[in-house]
């Protein structure tokens, strides 16, 4: 395994579409070691998910986790989700403003519009078809992830720039005063 290096905002990387990976491949050498990298990259800079774009991988994978988080301590605990050729689905109209940051713009937390119920179809890392509702906060990052295979960054769905905070002045001026997914 592999800590890979993590494309920053203005990377073009960041701004393609990233490509579907043959389901038949899924279980591959080179993929499961993608995966396990990816993991072990998200872990070392304590993000609560990191996608295939993030890591100069144009594939359509993401890797998912919150579990005391020290970037994210009031986030509900997700457990490790590896997702291939995620397809999302809003349930709902309805959409939350919520916080949220993201390792390839550091330091940075912005509030977004998000739906608060999707349909998650997909692969595991087996290659084991995953068909599941998400809802609020798994939702969220769901949708952040699914958006960077796209090529769509947090900031472009923000409705109100004006709430895009460095983390230190967030913590101090932000934080508590609009509570994530509240
Ligand atoms: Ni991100």
């Amino acid at each position: 395994m592999a800590i890979r290096k993590v494309a920053r905002l203005g990377h073009p990387v960041l701004r393609q579409a990233a490509e579907p990976v043959p389901v038949g491949e899924i279980r591959s050498p080179a993929i499961q070691r993608l995966i396990d990298d990816m993991i072990e990259t998200m872990h070392e800079y304590d993000g609560a998910g990191l996608a295939g774009n993030q890591v100069h991988e144009l594939k359509r994978i993401a890797v998912i986790e919150v579990a005391g988080n020290p970037r994210y301590p009031d986030a509900p605990s997700i457990p490790l989700t590896v997702l291939v050729n995620p397809v999302v689905t809003p349930l709902t109209e309805e959409r939350e403003e919520g916080w949220e940051g993201c390792l390839s713009v550091p330091d940075m937390r912005g509030l977004v519009p998000r739906y608060t119920a999707v349909r998650l179809e997909g692969y595991d890392r087996d290659g084991t078809p995953i068909d599941l509702v998400a809802k609020d906060f798994f939702a969220r990052v769901i949708q952040h992830e699914a958006d960077h295979l796209d090529g769509v960054m947090y900031v472009d769905r923000m409705r109100d720039l004006s709430t895009l905070s460095h983390i230190a002045e967030w913590q101090k001026h932000w934080l508590g005063i609009v509570e994530p997914d509240d």
